[in-house]
């Protein structure tokens, strides 16, 4: 149940762990658990990124960094035992981390089709595994966010991979969620269309081509920027979403149930 009092922080005495932390929307997502009164450690593969990121969250306290890469079982185990002796028990995870690497279907090695699924579906896969063995062993609650894409669930063009990766994203939560709920361990997804570092509102002849297209076929007539993705994952983080797991949640401006270039139904029609 939720236990928050009116006014008090969304977050307060929590610990999250952020993958990809130092990545665009890693760092807002970071930034924003700690406002809601978490203490934060962001993860991250690229140490020069990390340390650009962490400077600027920990001129608040209680923001701490690691590095090492979540694909690989050993790196993973040691992130997490580095985060938990700097910042205490951790009880949210946050899987920010990925790769979007572009390639047309008919072109792809197998080594390229593998790396996706090396990184954004055994990383999330490995950070949960490893949260949720200790979640389990010390008896206490849990929630892990992965960060999904609209890509997994509305197919384009040059990046079959990547779009099938987070497919298995989808599904992985769901499974996980599935196992882990009597466990008291919430597993949910956030599922972000188009986030840039601009936010364009509407179309224009100044935006570029794929921007318009994007907004064509957004209702709510905007790009995403990392704040709508963390806000989100701050919910689905906190006990105010105490009965919810199993969850992709959708974050696009409505991109996902707009019939791209659609005209409207003609009733009439015969
Ligand atoms: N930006 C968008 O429009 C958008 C839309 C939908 C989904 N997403 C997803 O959101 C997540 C974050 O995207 P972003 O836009 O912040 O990208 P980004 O590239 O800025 O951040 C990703 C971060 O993950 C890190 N990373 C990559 N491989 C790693 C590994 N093996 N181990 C540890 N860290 C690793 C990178 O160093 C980087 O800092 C990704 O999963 C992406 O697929 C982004």
């Amino acid at each position: 149940m939720n236990t928050n009092t009116p006014g008090s922080l969304l977050l307060e005495n929590r610990a999250a762990l952020i993958t990809g932390g130092a990545g665009r929307l890693g760092r807002v997502i970071a930034a924003t658990l700690q406002r809601e009164g978490a203490k934060v450690v962001i993860a991250d593969i690229d140490r020069a990124r990390l340390t650009e990121v962490a400077a600027q969250l920990s001129v608040t306290a209680k923001a701490w960094s690691v590095q090492g890469d979540v694909s690989q079982l050993q790196e993973v185990q040691k992130m997490v035992a580095r985060a938990e002796s700097l910042a205490g028990p951790i009880d949210i995870l946050v899987n920010a981390h990925g790769i979007v690497p572009v390639k047309k279907f008919l072109d792809m090695t197998p080594d390229e089709w593998d790396r996706p699924f090396a990184v954004n579906v055994r990383g999330v896969m490995l950070t949960a595994q490893v949260f949720a063995k200790r979640w389990i062993e010390r008896k206490s609650r849990g929630a892990i966010v992965n960060i999904s894409s609209s890509a997994s669930r509305a197919a384009r063009p040059g990046r079959p991979h990547y779009a099938a990766s987070k497919a298995a994203v989808n599904m992985l939560t769901e499974a996980m969620a599935i196992e882990l709920g009597p466990y008291g361990i919430r597993v949910n997804a956030v599922a972000p269309a188009t986030v840039l570092d601009q936010v364009y509102r509407g179309q224009s002849e100044d935006n570029p081509a794929y921007v318009n297209f994007t907004i064509q076929g957004t209702p709510l007539g905007r790009t995403g920027a990392p704040e709508d993705v963390a806000e989100a994952v701050a919910f689905l983080a906190s006990d105010r979403s105490d009965w919810t797991t199993g969850v992709v949640l959708d974050v696009t401006g409505g991109a996902h149930v707009a019939r791209r270039l659609s005209a409207p139904t003609d009733t009439r029609a015969k």
